[in-house]
């Protein structure tokens, strides 16, 4: 067999990682793709029938390449040294202690991957930032890998990934946009090209944007931002409409038709949720706050106080809704992953709902198709931000959780509750029956829709009492209601 015409190593197998080098290894037969991780039981999963991600379409893929051109293993530093181009996806969370906790990006990981990158090279490389990072890291790195190099050249490029959970092979696949970023000097120009030519194999040329290093970074975090903005956007309006009797979807269906708008990204929900959009938009912050433009900060903030409002109010109205208490209640919880698709709980909104429900000391039986029962847990009794940083888990200890449980199956979830809320927009929720729900609930039943999936006029009918976010409300609702 022929040597490959390129060797790739990708450090970190996670969500970003793992689909985006498999994706690379379907399309380019004659490319070695090694993924490599410190964590055994990752790099173990992705080498079994059972992927340590759910993404449809992913396993197909993995399938088709494993063993081929496509590897993952655990030995880094050999494959490092031993490849020409090496992505970097490993993972940057907000920072919990010292100089900006709860806004900046903990770039531990990247540091020392970088130092270990330098440490073992033994010959010129191309290195590519794919995780999401703070603009201007890739000079930082930059002089990490130059002081340590030993005579070896090192081009930076900043190649950031916008595939979206859930829908990462399609993304992959038929991408928007792929933007690579680099240095505007000879080398830099050259590794841009090579990273191009890999991408090329698939998408058309129009479809790659080239830009400078620090363009290609900012793009990135301003693509979430502008995301999430739309979110929080339409999140507002779904409050005034409550307030006045307009219906959200009506709304947004008649804002989308702008073509200078869209359609796409105005679904109001009880708020986005994953790994990176509140990340992404408090590293915005931070980096304006420390150059020193406070408006520009401040203006983004309030994407991310729309959300925790979103969130706060919806668990407000579960609890004035139901007499103003839920202590002692059975309250269904369906779904818990921030999005239909996928089993990631990073950032849920549902945690924030069943805090503010636990808080008020509900008894909550949680139902979710795809989240372990073990990671609900650990969930919630997590402290915010931490559950990206592995190694430094505090847990509250086991009061909240105790008030849980958790359903295999939705009707047994629902059986004797008072109320449903529902968090995400599984497929599954929109076909329930639900007059075989109703039935064997506690009356008045209650249906909080955080994800605007059923259909309020035939719940009603049923007998439900139904909230669905920036709907005109049920009278019942209206009527308890203290000012949200
Ligand atoms: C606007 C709406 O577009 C229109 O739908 C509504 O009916 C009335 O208000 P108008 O104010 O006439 O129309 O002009 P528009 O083209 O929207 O521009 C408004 C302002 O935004 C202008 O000052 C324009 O220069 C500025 N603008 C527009 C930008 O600064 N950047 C842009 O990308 C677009
Ligand atoms: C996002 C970006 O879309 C992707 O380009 C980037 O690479 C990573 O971050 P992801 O977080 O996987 O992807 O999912 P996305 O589909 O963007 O949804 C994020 C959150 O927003 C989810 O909680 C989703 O439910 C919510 N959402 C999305 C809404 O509430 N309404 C919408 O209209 C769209
Ligand atoms: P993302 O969503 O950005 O892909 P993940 O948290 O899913 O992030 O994945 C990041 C992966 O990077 C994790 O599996 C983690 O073990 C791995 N990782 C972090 N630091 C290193 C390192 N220095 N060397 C190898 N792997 C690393």
């Amino acid at each position: 067999m022929a040597p490959p015409s390129l060797k790739i190593c990708c450090i970190g197998a996670g969500y970003v990682g793992g689909p985006t080098m498999a994706m690379i290894a379907l399309k380019c037969p004659d490319v070695e793709v090694n993924v490599v991780d410190i964590s055994k039981a990752r790099i173990a999963a992705w080498n079994s029938d059972n992927l340590p991600i759910y993404e449809p379409g992913l396993s197909e893929v993995v399938e088709a390449c494993r063993g081929r051109n496509l590897f993952f293993s655990t030995d880094v530093e050999r494959l490092v040294a031993d490849c020409d181009v090496v992505f970097v996806s490993v993972n940057t969370p907000t920072k919990t202690t010292g100089l900006g906790a709860g806004k900046a990006a903990d770039l531990t990981y990247w540091e020392s991957a970088a130092r270990m990158i330098a440490t073992v090279s033994k010959s010129d490389k191309i290195v590519v930032e794919k995780s999401t990072v703070p603009v201007k890291t890739a000079e930082a790195i930059e002089k990490v890998l130059s002081h340590n190099a030993k005579g070896i050249k090192f081009q930076i490029l900043s190649n950031p990934e916008f595939l979206a959970e859930g829908t990462a092979i399609q993304d992959l696949a038929f991408p928007d946009r792929v933007l690579i970023g680099g240095r505007d000097t000879e080398g830099g120009q050259k590794a841009v090209n090579t990273l191009k030519s890999v991408y090329a194999r698939w998408v058309p040329e129009d479809k790659i944007i080239t830009t400078g290093l620090w363009s290609a970074e900012l793009s990135k975090l301003a693509a979430n931002a502008i995301l999430a903005q739309r979110i929080s956007s339409v999140n507002a309006i779904s409050a005034l409409c409550e307030s006045t009797g307009a219906d959200v979807s009506e709304v947004a269906f008649a804002i989308g038709k702008d073509t200078r708008i869209g359609p796409k990204f105005l679904q109001s929900s009880v708020g986005f949720g994953g790994s990176c959009f509140q990340k992404d938009i408090l590293n915005l912050v931070y980096i304006c706050e420390c150059n020193g433009l406070s408006e520009v900060a401040h203006y983004w903030k309030q994407v991310v106080a729309i959300n925790d409002y979103q969130k706060s109010r919806f668990a407000k109205r579960v609890i004035s809704s139901m007499f103003n208490t839920v202590a002692g209640k059975k309250i269904a919880i369906l779904g818990f992953a921030f999005k239909k698709d996928t089993g990631d709980t990073r950032e849920t909104p549902a945690i924030d709902v069943c805090h503010g429900l636990l808080g008020d000391r509900a008894v909550l039986t949680i139902f979710d198709p795809q989240v372990p029962e073990e990671q609900i847990r650990r969930d919630l009794s997590m402290n915010k931000f931490e559950w990206d940083h592995p190694h430094q888990l505090h847990s509250h200890g086991g009061s909240v959780t105790s008030k849980i449980e958790y359903a295999t199956d939705v009707y047994e979830a629902c059986k004797g509750a008072h109320g449903i809320c529902i968090l995400t927009e599984w497929e599954m929720f929109r076909n329930l029956d639900y007059q075989r729900i109703y039935d064997n609930m506690q009356k008045p039943a209650f249906l909080f829709d955080g994800r605007n999936i059923v259909k309020v006029a035939d719940m009603r009918k049923m007998g439900f009492i139904v909230y669905s976010i920036g709907k005109p409300l049920d009278p019942w609702v209206k009527d308890l209601q203290i000012n949200i």
